[in-house]
């Protein structure tokens, strides 16, 4: 068994280790997810590739509670963090309601909440009153509609300092890592040295803490459309549909099942 991650190991791997975090909604892929993983996220990205959605933005509190319990239950051994979902924190009291909620309800080791510089005071007093948080800048799909799309940053100067400002914004207010996606390798690598908590990367490069992927995303399974920074590490639709396929001719032709699976 390997042993469990805690904000101290995850932040004094800065600079020695690159940390593997991936996503998992349910305790079946939990499980297997857990030997390899230093972190698992439940992110709210379930409500596009689990639920069907063509965004994160209808994901719910009591949603991301119910699968932050399914993937506690597959993965007991696992640094477990909760995406807070659009909307539940908007401000420092309905973030520390719903925080609370997910630490009461849910054995989550930390909660994720995306922005930088704006949001610097809700991680803040999150921090304060005991809420590990991880913090999420760059790209952040919850401002996909408000962005009118998923928009690559760190193209320009301005943007480069923003983002430095919003790394070390979100470390100062108490944040023991963050997410950085979506932002061209140059900049990522630049605002990882930034600061001194870890910054996992998601389409950012190599040059950060570590990466992110989302699993339907590497294993293949998620077939609506595949951007450029995930990697397939097997072609899961293909291997799935073919083994129905294999499941339903032989129903078909009443090759299943035989003597060895028959009572
Ligand atoms: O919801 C999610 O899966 C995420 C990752 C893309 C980092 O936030």
């Amino acid at each position: 068994m390997t042993k469990k991650m805690t904000i101290t190991s995850i932040k004094k791997s800065k600079g020695v280790s690159p940390l593997v975090m991936i996503t998992a909604y349910d305790a079946l892929f939990a499980r297997l997810f857990e030997t390899d993983a230093d972190m698992i996220l439940i992110g709210d990205s379930l409500n596009m590739s689990f639920a069907g959605k063509s965004d994160t933005l209808s994901a719910t509190l009591e949603q991301m509670i119910y699968h932050t319990n399914a993937v506690a239950m597959g993965a007991k051994n696992s640094f477990l963090i909760c995406d807070m979902p659009f909307g539940t924190y908007v401000n420092k009291k309905e973030a520390l309601k719903n925080a609370i909620k997910v630490f009461q309800e849910t054995p989550a080791d930390a909660i994720k909440i995306e922005g930088g510089e704006d949001r610097a005071d809700i991680i803040e007093y999150l921090c304060s009153n005991q809420i590990a948080v991880c913090g999420h800048i760059g790209l952040l799909p919850q401002a996909v509609r408000s962005e009118g799309g998923y928009k690559i940053k760190g193209k320009t100067d301005e943007e480069r300092l923003q983002l430095i400002r919003d790394a070390k914004a979100v470390e100062k207010a108490g944040a023991f890592c963050m997410v950085i996606e979506g932002v061209k390798a140059d900049v990522a690598c630049e605002v990882a040295k930034s600061v001194e908590i870890p910054v996992i990367g998601i389409g950012s490069g190599k040059d950060v803490d570590g990466q992110v992927l989302v699993f339907s995303d590497m294993l293949g399974l998620f077939e609506e459309f595949t951007p450029k920074f995930v990697k397939k590490y097997m072609d899961g639709a293909t291997l799935v549909k073919s083994a129905v396929k294999n499941y339903a001719d032989e129903v078909k032709s009443r090759e299943f099942p035989q003597d060895i699976h028959t009572y």
